[in-house]
Formats: structure tokens, sequence, C-alpha cells
């Protein structure tokens, strides 16, 4: 379950990362970067996590055209990015123009190919936020299965989304395709702004390739405790 385990590095703090990575190094396989992680620390911090036997997950959620998310994209992948997320809401054409890029910096620099995933609808949206915000026919559920097809014909690896949205994925994509989830809350641990929620033990038992945790982490008075609790709820225990 290490593996499937991403914690969300989601501070600015250099001192507050090289803590929780130091200390939660044998029990957690992946960190994601978002853009406050990425700010203090630099693309210089890649080497350091790989060289450290973590994997990185580089989450900017690249939105833009497809010339500049493929350029971004080949940056990411260069420095050796081992997963990298964009809205798949920014089309075909953008998530495939970011798959070649992503194939084509693998080759050239021998770094093994990224996975790449496209976000469908964010996990602190339901289903009134939803038709307020985007002004769609479609039921949420629905959009997130569109997207997660678009993106699966594009080439992307896998989707972010819900565990709520697994199975209908599943169905429409197949099992080959990666279903990535945040919107992950223990019963301990406060939902904050997420809507689209399940326990720890429930995202696994649906099937989700990888869990995604921030605050019930990070934010916990003993983050290595709390880490350790969420292992066990998804091992069953
Ligand atoms: O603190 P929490 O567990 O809610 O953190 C979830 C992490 O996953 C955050 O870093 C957030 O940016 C990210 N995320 C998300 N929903 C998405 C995509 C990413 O919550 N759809």
């Amino acid at each position: 379950m290490k593996d499937k385990l991403i914690v969300a590095l989601d501070t600015d703090d250099g001192e507050e990362i090289n803590w929780l990575s130091g200390t939660l190094m044998d029990i957690v396989g992946w960190f994601k970067m978002g853009f406050q992680a990425f700010s203090e620390l630099g693309i210089e911090a890649f080497p350091w996590f790989d060289q450290n036997g973590y994997k990185v997950f580089v989450d900017l959620k690249f939105h833009d055209i497809p010339n500049t998310v493929a350029r971004d994209v080949g940056t990411m992948t260069k420095q050796g990015a081992h997963m990298i997320n964009m809205h798949a809401s920014g089309g075909f054409e953008m998530m495939q123009a970011a798959r070649f890029s992503a194939d084509e910096a693998s080759d050239d620099s021998g770094i093994p190919k990224p996975i790449l995933l496209g976000v469908t609808i964010l996990t602190s949206i339901d289903e009134t936020g939803f038709q307020q915000n985007f002004g769609s026919e479609r039921q949420l559920t629905d959009q997130v299965v569109y997207l997660a097809q678009l993106a699966q014909a594009a080439g992307l690896d896998g989707v972010v989304a819900s565990p709520l949205e697994i199975e209908p994925i599943r169905k429409a994509c197949g099992n080959n395709f990666l279903v990535v989830t945040p919107g992950i809350r223990p019963k301990w641990a406060d939902p904050g702004d997420q809507r689209r929620i399940t326990t720890p033990a429930e995202a696994i038992n649906r099937g989700a390739d990888f869990i995604v945790v921030g605050r019930p982490i990070i934010e916990a008075e003993d983050p290595l405790e709390a880490a350790r609790k969420i292992l066990d709820e998804m091992r069953g225990m």
C-alpha cells in the first residue's frame, strides 16, 4: 500500500517539507508537489526525491494552449517527474500534444516515461456546484466519465477523480486506465473544502490505483502516526 499512497506536500515551508519527507521516508512511496512546494524547492528537488527512493507527482494542473502544455510537460519529463497532470478540460489536442512531448523527451533523455493524468472535475465540487459553475446539461459523474474517455483517447495514462467515480470510469475506460483519487478523508479527519469524499479503505475497495492525501497527514499532530493509520485502513486492518 506504500506505493499507492501519495502524500500532498501542500506547504511552501522548506523546513516542514524536509521534516515531513524525512519522517515519512520509510512508509510512503510518493510525494506530490503542488505550486507551494514547487515554488520553494524548484525543479532541482526531483533528483533529490529520486535518489532517496521516492516518486514525485508534479501537480501543477497544466491548462493552456497545446504548444505551451507540451513544452511544460516536456520540461517536467526531462527533469525526472514520475507523474504529471493537466486539466482534461484543456482539450483533446492539448492532452495529445502533452503525450507526444513527454514521449519524445523521454526517448531523447533515456528517462522513463512519466504517468500522465487528466484532472476531471475537482473533488471540492459537488453536483450543485457543478451545475452552478459549469452550466452543463450533464450530471457531474457523466462529465467525469466523458473527460476520462477524452483523456484516454488522447493517450493519457489515467485521470484524477473522486473515488465515487471509479466504477463508471472503469466501465468506460477499462482496467488498465489509472484512477488517482484525492478527496480522501478518514472518519477522524475534517473534510475541509473537499466534497466528493470517501475513507481510504473505501477508495481502495472501490479500486483506486493511487490515493492522494494532504491535510489529514500533514496537518495532523503526529503526521507519521496519521500516515500509519491511513495505511492500516488501506490494508483493511
Ligand atoms: O488536503 P487534501 O487531502 O484535501 O489534499 C488533496 C490534494 O489533492 C491537494 O493537494 C489538492 O490540490 C489535490 N487535488 C484535489 N482534487 C483534484 C486534484 C488534486 O484535491 N481533483
